[in-house]
């Protein structure tokens, strides 16, 4: 497969490396897409004329209840299973007597919108979560999940997981931003990436096949929260019957070495990068790697932009270098930009 992981401590360059590799990607003719939480890839977007969706942003909405346009059964299911992973996400995990009663007012407010199983109705407009929500009826258990999902449909997410999809992440390069996002509370920022990637996945299932990188930065966000660490678990898994690469990049070697979840994203990937890691995470590292003394105190003390290149058992010292143009294309120093700023 071409998934890929880099684990780095912060500033290590694991997002120079990433979005080197995108730049590169988009030579050879792949499409690639990003979600971004820190606004580092627009700037690539806008001079390789991508698309850049800002989510949160008045311009910039994903219906989370879309359905995949893959013209199978499947795809309703599919589109109620991302709902409740959605919900669980946002309430911090859901009982099952609450995943019986969401399943049927999911079902209910699809098929209020004319969407059956029935691949012929799926291209309908889809229902909104607010739609979903109004279907919950008066029992205790109804009433209580109606109220704790109400902030995110009519509150100040509103604008978030309620509206209808204004942009389709289509192109050569579509970078999902999360620029708009609020930082908190971080299921909020969790769910939104999720939405984000849900909305990348539904364009890798449909349609023609074609070779694709889809590249998660910051995945540490998700790998946090169990629902949303399961979902990003399940696209490792099956990236490679799209002919897709799915590249996570994260600082948070302990989510990713701890949890069952962030084990399977591991061992789903072909490739692993290890650019300079803090001494905490060296333990643990080192023993999922099976790293030697010298590669562990390499680790510790290499430049930025300097690591080990893991595949299977075999490991190389690596080095990322970009060409002047490419530097100034991926770099997100402030004082670069600033001095690129002033010099144009
Ligand atoms: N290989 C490299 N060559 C030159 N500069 C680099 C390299 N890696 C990182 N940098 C510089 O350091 C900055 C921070 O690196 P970044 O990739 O954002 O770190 P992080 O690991 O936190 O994602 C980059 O914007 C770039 O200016
Ligand atoms: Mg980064």
């Amino acid at each position: 497969n071409h998934n890929q992981v880099i684990l780095a401590h912060s500033g290590a360059g694991k997002s120079y490396l990433a979005t080197l590799m995108v730049l590169r990607s988009l030579f050879h003719g792949i499409e690639v897409m990003v979600v971004d939480p820190e606004n580092e890839y627009e700037r690539l977007a806008q001079a390789v004329g991508g698309t850049v969706v800002k989510l949160g942003a008045s311009q910039g909405a994903i219906n989370p209840l879309d359905l995949p346009r893959t013209q199978t059964e499947d795809a309703l299911t599919e589109g109620a299973l991302f709902c409740h992973t959605l919900c669980s996400t946002l309430l911090e995990g859901t009982m099952p007597e609450e995943r019986a009663v969401l399943d049927r007012a999911i079902l209910a407010a699809y098929e209020a919108k004319g969407i059956t199983s029935d691949p012929r109705t799926h291209a309908r407009p889809s229902p909104l979560l607010g739609d979903v929500v109004s279907l919950l009826g008066e029992q205790p258990v109804e009433r209580s999940l109606a109220v704790r999902l109400d902030p995110f449909v009519s509150g100040s997410h509103k604008g978030l997981f309620d509206r209808p999809t204004t942009v389709r992440p289509e192109g050569h390069l579509v970078v999902l931003s999360l620029r708009d996002v609020p930082d908190d509370p971080p299921e909020v920022r969790a769910a939104a990436i999720m939405t984000a990637l849900d909305a990348v996945w539904r364009q890798v299932c449909s349609g023609p096949r074609r070779p694709r990188v889809v590249v998660v930065d910051e995945a540490w966000l998700l790998l946090g929260e169990d629902s949303a660490a399961r979902f990003l678990a399940r696209l490792a898994k099956s990236a490679r019957k799209y002919w897709c690469g799915l590249t996570t990049v994260t600082q948070d070697v302990g989510d990713v070495l701890s949890s069952d979840l962030g084990q399977a994203v591991l061992t789903n990937s072909a490739t692993q990068v290890l650019l300079r890691q803090s001494s905490q995470a060296i333990p643990a590292l080192g023993q999922a790697f099976q790293l030697s003394e010298g590669e562990r105190s390499y680790l510790q003390t290499c430049d930025q932009g300097r690591g080990l290149f893991c595949a299977g058992t075999e490991r190389a010292a690596l080095q990322v270098v970009a060409s002047p143009e490419e530097h100034e294309l991926v770099t997100s120093d402030p004082a670069e930009l600033q001095a690129m700023e002033t010099a144009s």
